[in-house]
């Protein structure tokens, strides 16, 4: 089959893993996709920095919007972040011109999602963001598609990979806040801003995707009640310690006689508890839902290589999805072949 040509607009932290990786497996990927996954553009701010990455023989676009507009490619790939500016801009041109996108943009899905949507259901695009909520969970795979029939009653969880680091790291090595933070934008976790992390707005935004999917009403991040981790001292970790509990930012959302109740918050969650347990950049996302009951999602939440991962899952899906792949066994890949691509590596 011909390879799915796709561009990528933002090469910091998540579009240099993906390039990365989609180079590193390009055979294997031609195996598991049906097809080989080509990276014929590319777009970022600065063309003279050194990303450790090789882009010989992709065109390089100066302007996001103008890639979206004219490159030859079939998937839109977009890495640069905001809810509004340049990535809003270069999705919506990427949209109308009936190309298929990947976002792992939560702010820009969190204000604009259900119109961004509704326009590639109209061209009968794909958009796939993933890697938009909780980094590597496939929580968006699992409520689009696994959790199907089941009424939802409540989701909540750990959204956050930076929060989470820094008060992990607190508790932890007595650290302060701000160093914690620091250490969390070198890790490459934070927002380009890391406001949207400390103070909430970032699992506002996640929470509000969720909601949307889980509930089915419209998106509404800025009626979500949000207390972010900026006022959490080292004293208030002990405190809680002391009584029994660890300080989790929590984004909740459930369903109540009232209507569908949205909250975000520094919470004390008793130290035996599963979620508890989850340290550092780990995120966990618990579902609550009639049929299956509780389900409990536990993994890499933030960084380069868990949103890559999770980005490249949704470019396979669109691979898979075009007339001329090459199916998959419903078994599994062919064994034989992909052992051949991994020796050959
Ligand atoms: P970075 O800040 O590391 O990278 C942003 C990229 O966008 C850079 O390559 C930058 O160019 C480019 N860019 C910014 N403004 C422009 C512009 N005006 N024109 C062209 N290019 C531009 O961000 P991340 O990689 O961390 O995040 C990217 C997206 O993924 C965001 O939406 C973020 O919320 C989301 N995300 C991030 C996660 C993470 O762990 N980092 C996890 C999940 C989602 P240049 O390099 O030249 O400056
Ligand atoms: N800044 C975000 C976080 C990135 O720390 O969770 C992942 O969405």
């Amino acid at each position: 089959a011909d390879a799915l040509k796709i561009g990528i607009a933002g090469l910091g932290t998540v579009g240099a893993s993906l390039v990365r990786i989609i180079k590193q497996k390009s055979n294997e990927l031609a195996v598991t996709c049906g097809r080989p996954i080509a990276i014929t553009a590319v777009s970022a701010r600065n063309r003279a920095k050194d990303r450790g990455i090789d882009l010989t023989g992709i065109t390089w676009y100066e302007r996001p919007e103008e890639m979206a507009e004219k490159a030859d490619i079939d998937v839109f790939v977009e890495l640069i972040g905001g809810a509004e500016g340049i990535a809003n801009i270069a999705v919506r041109t990427a949209l109308a011109r009936g190309l298929h996108v990947v976002t792992a943009n939560k702010a820009l899905l969190a204000y604009h999602g259900v119109e961004l949507a509704t326009i590639a259901e109209e061209k009968g695009s794909l958009l796939n963001f993933e890697a938009a909520v909780a980094g590597g969970i496939p929580v968006i795979k699992a409520l689009r598609e696994s959790l199907t029939g089941n009424t939802i009653s409540r989701i909540y969880g750990i959204m956050n990979g930076t929060c989470n680091y820094i008060l992990t790291k607190m508790e932890k090595e007595g650290l302060s806040f701000a160093d914690c933070l620091k250490e969390a934008q070198r890790l490459g976790y934070a927002e380009a801003d890391p406001a949207f992390d400390i103070e909430g707005n970032d699992t506002a935004h996640k929470l509000s995707i969720l909601t949307t999917l889980a509930f089915g009403n419209r998106i509404a991040a800025d009626d979500i009640y949000l207390e972010g981790i900026t006022n959490i001292s080292i004293e208030d970790i002990r405190a809680a310690a002391d009584l029994g509990y660890r300080i989790k930012l929590l984004g909740v959302a459930q369903r109540t006689d009232t209507g569908i109740e949205q909250r975000v918050h520094p919470t004390m969650v008793p130290v035996d508890s599963v979620i508890a347990q989850v340290d550092g950049v780990t995120n966990a996302v618990a579902i609550e839902s009639d049929i299956l009951g509780e389900l409990l999602m536990v993994g890499p939440g933030a960084g380069g290589s868990a949103t890559a991962s999770s980005v490249l899952g949704d470019i396979a899906d669109i691979a898979k999805s075009q007339p001329g792949a090459q199916r998959v066994p419903v078994l599994g890949h062919p064994a034989k072949s992909l052992e051949t691509y991994r020796k050959a590596q």
